[in-house]
């Protein structure tokens, strides 16, 4: 706001943007997340609605547009200011007709900055105050970047053709027709668009109406309802559709791609009751006449929430019912639960500035998961939102992370926040707060901010003001520690003796095991030998005694010599991990071992005493010993959760004590036993959804840890499926262990796997397989073939969108080889995707994250040092530190004593196992 303020204030003192260009310089130091040159228009104007018309030429790739804007001059200013990149501007056909003057205007200069985006239109006068209508023509390219107004392929019958699409979120409407873009200035977009004859035209409003001219039509959409600019799409291109109606009374279409829109019936069926379930739980109903959902064959994102015209990835839409998993159907539910629900929060309600983001963002994921608990209950999906809490922990615990709310400058920053802390934290501590003020409560908070600031902008102090007036609570003051601080609390559990209070010490948990200093009010929770007996509290401050609930001595453990276990953050509501002493630890163990404990509160204890673990905050061998208690976990979440563990405890062993390691794989595969026996490699008829992603997940975490018996059938039924593809011996779950069977022994002149796997990728037409092949092709364990992968992945075989796959497979066998490529390809790389940083983002964490040594961390410190450009400055510090955390965690498992002989006990199990297990 401050930066607005400056700005508005030297350009309507009629300085020359040269001056406000020098006062930005200045601050350009980019030492930090928070840069203070925020760069926001200056309010010289207000646009009411926009005029918009296009016509791409799809041949050509370039695009013709005419906008005329209605505005009002607010302040007296011979200067209007908005934004414009990447156009050219026809310099004559500028003009400013005034309302109160009936004049029109020329201006007298016309000045695109190219650096900030802007356009600076400069008058010979003060303008009159009042309305005005801006007129422009101008012609833009429809770029290869998946941002502003772009080009995407597709083929029909063998043809290779282009498509036009729009991704505008953040900042990029200005690279499509000149316009104020910032969430703030909301107005109404009448768009038309000029196409050819045979094409498909969608926009965020039905069509009013067409004409056809020649060889084109054009298409008059209907005016838009208020709403901001980033929000606005366009798509043209060759589709199928297949269409339903809401119970009320809203129709809804998916387009695919011509001959594909059986894919789209399943996403169908998820926004035919998203929509009328949103309506409900926000008590305002969905405010567009419409609503498109479509497939981009290109696409940067994995979903844009386009009101009324939602883009997506083809993975994250289209289901084909043979060769698509029980994930993928989950993730087109929750991607589609989550757009959705930005029609209201996000669309309806939208944040006033990017600072806010982590208000669209994390409500929208918390709220997708309320959305699909609703569609499929038998889902267990809360129980699997806890993921996005520890995935936001392995972030928040760096010192290199950021607070949820963060001041946002220039718009080259905004894209560097959309990242785990503004979704799945923000998500977190929303689930957080609505445990502790309740759902309805929450509920009715929510369907009054909604009402409340409907077709406005809000901030995360509107929100919480409208919560604090319907529930009560001081909600500003409970939430704020938590979006203006970076970090989380690890919270230190004691008892003494048979006492009936626990003894509380909260300080920030580094992943590094320093400790920061941090300090949150924190919602507890605890739960006392059993669910029936929990007790709610604010924690504020360092310390804090907390009175056990009454009622323990009613729990069943009370009348045997087992002392009752205590759980602090029940059901995992809480952002906050806790520590507890050794006795409570035991207690805890046995209590997993006699399946007391939820799963939800399995998976905190095992994820909490992990990541204690990796910071050196125990000894690896209690992460052992507690893993030790898994065997007989059936639980997705659960195993999920376990083999995630498994595989850094694995990479560990592997760099400290590499003599180790082969023990280690044998115990971890002792740990998937019961599970894989249970599920086996063919769908049970009747299974659950939760049973046939457990396969998936056990059948190639066995794989993966060299179980040979897991690896011989993997491998038989990867052949079978070679030779004939209609066998059903190889169901979708279950080829991602078939794939990484195959591809681990692909080496020297061996190339089966490698092969077979590359025809398959070719052969498929389905976007979620296509993943599914890339995402495995780098796993050989010959740096030569990781090699040949990694040169894959840079043919033009693989779309820029996908890349990302590919570099997910490296392992630990491919580390070296993949980073000696990265440095050598660097330059490629970096022409190739430097644009879209999200992308090339991904380029440096993947390869780096596999690395564990000190060394290693100084060598791609320097590497980047003199390679990379500010914006990839957090991903690279970021890496470099997971690696520094990863090298202590090393030089300290290579320390403790007895970790040898202990894994040799693991490994061989039963009689020799440790004591714990058998409690
Ligand atoms: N608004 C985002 C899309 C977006 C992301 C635009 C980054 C610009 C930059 C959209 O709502 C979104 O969050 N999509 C997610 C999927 C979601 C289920 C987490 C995505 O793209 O991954
Ligand atoms: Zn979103």
């Amino acid at each position: 706001m401050a930066g607005r303020a400056a700005a508005t204030a030297i350009l309507a003192l009629g300085a020359s943007y040269v001056i406000l260009k020098q006062l930005k310089n200045k601050r350009r130091s980019r030492s930090s997340f928070v840069l203070k040159d925020s760069m926001r228009l200056p309010r010289f104007a207000e646009p009411h609605r926009y005029d918009i018309e296009l016509m791409p030429n799809l041949d050509t790739c370039k695009f013709d547009g005419k906008v005329a804007i209605r505005l009002e001059i607010l302040e007296s200013t011979d200067h209007i200011v908005l934004n414009a990149a990447d156009l050219n501007i026809y310099e004559k056909s500028v003009s400013l007709r005034t309302s109160a003057t009936r004049q029109v205007l020329w201006p007298t200069r016309i000045e695109l900055v190219k650096e900030d985006e802007l356009l600076i239109l400069t008058f010979e006068d003060t303008l009159p105050l009042g309305n005005a209508l801006l007129s422009m023509d101008f012609q833009g390219t429809l770029n290869d970047q998946m941002k502003g107004f772009y080009r995407s392929t597709y083929t029909v019958g063998g043809v290779n053709k282009n498509m036009a699409t729009t991704q505008f979120e953040p900042a990029d409407a200005r690279r499509c027709f000149p316009c104020w873009d910032e969430p703030a200035y909301k107005a109404t977009f009448k768009l038309t668009v000029h196409v050819p004859l045979d094409r498909v035209v969608l926009s965020n409003m039905p069509v009013n109406s067409e004409a056809v001219n020649g060889a084109k039509r054009s298409v008059f959409f209907e005016e838009s309802p208020k709403m901001s600019t980033y929000l606005v799409a366009v798509v043209v291109g060759e589709f199928d559709f297949i269409e339903s109606t809401t119970e009320n009374g809203k129709v809804v279409r998916v387009y695919t791609e011509v001959g594909k829109k059986e894919q789209g019936k399943f996403a169908l069926e998820v926004a035919l009751k998203t929509l009328p379930f949103y309506t409900k739980y926000f008590g305002t109903a969905y405010p567009l006449p419409k609503l498109d959902m479509i497939a981009i064959p290109d696409f940067a994102a994995g979903a844009m929430e386009n009101y009324g015209l939602v883009t997506y990835r083809e993975a994250t839409l289209l289901i084909d019912e043979i060769h698509s998993t029980a994930a993928n159907k989950q993730r087109v539910a929750i991607v589609v639960a989550h757009e959705l629900a930005h029609m209201w929060f996000g669309n309806l309600v939208t944040m006033e500035w990017w600072t806010h983001l982590w208000l669209n963002e994390g409500f929208a994921t918390w709220v997708s998961y309320l959305a699909v608990d609703y569609l499929f209950p038998e889902w267990g999906i809360w129980t699997q939102f806890v993921d996005q809490t520890v995935e936001a922990f392995r972030l928040d615990g760096l010192i290199e992370s950021h607070p949820i709310e963060v001041e946002v400058g220039h718009v080259r920053e905004i894209d560097e926040i959309f990242d785990a802390i503004s979704y799945k934290k923000g998500a977190s501590i929303i689930r957080m707060l609505q445990t502790y003020l309740t759902p309805d409560v929450f509920q009715k908070g929510l369907s009054e901010y909604i009402k409340r600031f409907a077709y406005k902008n809000a901030a995360t102090e509107d929100l919480w003001a409208v919560l604090s007036e319907v529930s009560g609570e001081p909600v500003e003051e409970l939430m704020h520690s938590w979006t203006s601080q970076k970090g989380f609390p690890v919270i230190t559990a004691k008892v003494h003796g048979k006492a009936t209070s626990v003894e509380l010490k909260q300080s920030q948990f580094l992943s590094s095991g320093v400790d920061g200093k941090g300090e949150w009010v924190v919602p507890v929770t605890v739960a006392v030998g059993s669910y029936k007996v929990t007790g709610s509290y604010l924690a504020r401050g360092k310390i804090s005694t907390i009175e056990l609930p009454a009622a323990s001595s009613e729990s069943p453990e009370s009348d045997s010599e087992v002392p009752s276990w205590i759980k602090l953050n029940i059901g995992q509501t809480g952002f906050y991990r806790v520590q507890y002493d050794e006795e409570l630890a035991k207690r805890l163990r046995s209590a997993i071992a006699s399946n007391s404990i939820e799963p939800t509160d399995r998976f905190g204890i095992l994820e909490d005493t992990y990541a204690l673990s990796a910071a050196c905050k125990q000894p690896l061998s209690v992460l052992l010993s507690l893993m030790e208690v898994f065997q007989k976990e059936c639980d997705y979440t659960v195993l999920s959760c376990l083999i995630d563990v498994s595989y850094r405890v694995h990479q560990v062993v592997n760099d400290a004590l590499p003599a180790a390691a082969p023990d280690t794989k044998k115990f971890i595969s002792s740990l998937f036993q019961t599970a894989a026996k249970k599920l086996g490699w063919d769908p049970i008829p009747g299974e659950s959804h939760l049973e046939a992603m457990l396969r998936g997940e056990v059948l190639s975490a066995l794989v993966s840890f060299g179980d040979e018996d897991a690896i011989a059938e993997a491998k038989r039924r990867f052949r079978a499926y070679v030779d004939d593809r209609r066998t059903s011996l190889f169901p979708a779950d279950i080829r991602v262990a078939g794939y990484k069977a195959v591809i681990h022994d692909s080496k020297g002149s061996d190339r089966f796997g490698y092969d077979s796997l590359l025809r398959l990728y070719r052969e498929s037409d389905l976007s979620q397989e296509k993943n599914r092949i890339l995402g495995t092709v780098a796993a050989s364990s010959d740096p030569l073939m990781v090699r040949e992968a990694l040169d894959f992945l840079l043919s033009p075989e693989v779309r820029s969108q996908d890349t990302i796959w590919i570099l997910s497979g490296i392992g630990l066998e491919g580390r070296e080889a993949s980073w000696t490529w990265l440095s050598e390809n660097w330059d490629t790389i970096w022409g190739r995707y430097g644009e879209t940083t999200p992308l090339i983002a991904r380029f440096i964490s993947r390869i780096v994250s596999q690395f564990t040594s000190y060394e290693k961390a100084d060598e791609i410190e320097a590497f980047f040092a003199t390679n990379a450009p500010p914006a990839l400055d957090r991903t690279v510090s970021q890496s470099i530190e997971r690696v520094r955390i990863m090298a202590q965690w090393v030089k300290h498992v290579h320390q403790e004593s007895d970790l040898v002989d202990l894994l040799k006990k693991l490994a061989s199990g039963g009689e020799e196992s440790s004591d714990l297990s058998r409690e």
